[in-house]
């Protein structure tokens, strides 16, 4: 069995983010997203993966290199234009070849691994399996409408959903899913609809089978869903402490929380669970559960908590919390110093600033 794994869209809903980064390579618990794909796919025992991949950029390629350091090898696909996701398979079909494979969204995080949806989709020779999720929102997502525990058909995003189930972004098929995205035609927005390739499967007899993923699942599209997934992840993981690590004596560590190598936190209160990455910095400041700090950050004098902070970020003396926020690589968020008295930005397209006073 191989997998596939789609890195290439736009991220549109992520900007500012997505401007200077691929959303795939976004720090989950410090560590891009794409590789909670590639783990997951690699712990089932898969060895040969396909990453598609925005064609006008080499991001991904260089972020996640030749798969070694996962036992595994990766091929890249370049996709010239987000076409759709039956178009991301369209284009892997001579890396697949005959072989069944799983077809992973690299924007989809969730627990449990896929091991025992490998073992249900062979066991029952199933031409394509899916796993669904309950979700709140079905509107945003692939909906199947089941009857008598049969799939008929699937919507996608659907203004009356006839389930309140999404197709979760975690797909296997044999070959003939090649049939179906070659004879379906784009959608209304114009993209080529994976959705559209399963109803067409269905039509023509194929054996559609599917599994409800019963643990956490989510699609990462909205900054929301980011901070939510950080803390799913943050809350799965145990407690560490790397070394060259100094936390002195006034400092209060409190639950689980992830001391990368060589972080440094004087006086300061870290209240997991929550991760501190390689060489940050953390003085006279509280860091409250469900925040990931990333390498080199510095923060001084500050209070965060349910949050996302990126690489070499400078939180310096700010007199307020900051809660529920993402900042990018190399932001700094710092105390107005003499007069007047006054916010001062240096924000770039499309950011989002929200202040209380
Ligand atoms: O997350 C599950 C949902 O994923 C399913 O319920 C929907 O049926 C399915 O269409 C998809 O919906 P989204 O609107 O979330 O798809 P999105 O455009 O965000 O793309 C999903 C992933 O695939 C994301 O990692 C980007 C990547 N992608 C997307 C397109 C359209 C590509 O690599 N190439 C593409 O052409």
């Amino acid at each position: 069995m191989k997998a596939l794994i789609a890195s290439g869209g736009r991220g549109t809903r992520l900007r500012p983010l997505t401007h200077t980064q691929n959303k795939h390579l976004i720090p989950i618990a410090n560590k891009p997203m794409l590789h909670y794909a590639i783990e997951t796919v690699a712990e089932a025992g898969i060895k040969e993966i396909g990453i598609v991949h925005n064609a006008d950029s080499d991001e991904v390629p260089k972020a996640i290199g030749d798969g070694s350091r996962w036992g595994v090898k990766i091929t890249y696909i370049p996709q010239e234009a987000p076409l759709g996701l039956a178009h991301v398979v369209l284009i892997a079909e001579d890396f697949i070849g005959d072989d069944k494979f799983v077809f992973y969204l690299g924007d989809n995080m969730f627990v449990g691994g896929i091991k025992k949806f490998v073992e249900e989709f062979e066991k029952n020779h199933y031409n394509c399996f899916l796993t669904l999720a309950k979700v709140k929102d079905p509107q945003r997502f692939g909906v199947p409408e089941i009857v008598d525990g049969k799939i008929v058909r699937i919507e996608e995003k659907p203004k009356t959903p006839k389930s309140n189930f999404a197709v979760a972004g975690i797909y296997f098929y044999d070959s003939s899913i090649f049939e179906a995205v070659k004879n379906i035609k784009p959608s209304w927005r114009g993209e080529l609809e994976i959705s559209d390739a399963h109803t067409y499967l269905i039509e023509k007899g194929y054996k559609v089978g599917y599994a409800e993923i019963t643990g956490w699942w989510k699609d990462t599209g909205k900054p929301e869903d980011l901070l939510e997934a950080n803390r799913l992840v943050l809350d799965s993981l145990e407690a560490r402490i790397e070394e060259n690590v100094e936390v002195d004596q006034s400092t209060k560590i409190e639950g689980k929380v992830i001391l990368e190598r060589g972080a440094k936190v004087k006086n300061s209160i870290i209240r997991g669970p929550a991760i501190i990455g390689k060489s940050c910095i953390i003085e006279g400041s509280y860091i409250g559960p469900y925040t990931s700090i990333d390498e080199g950050s510095f923060v001084l004098n500050s209070e965060i908590e349910y949050s996302i902070v990126m690489k070499n970020c400078k939180i310096l003396n700010v007199g307020i919390r900051i809660e529920s926020s993402l900042l990018g690589n190399d932001v700094e968020i710092v105390e107005a110093v003499g007069k007047p008295r006054v916010h001062k930005f240096m924000i770039g397209d499309q950011s989002r600033i929200e202040i209380a006073w």
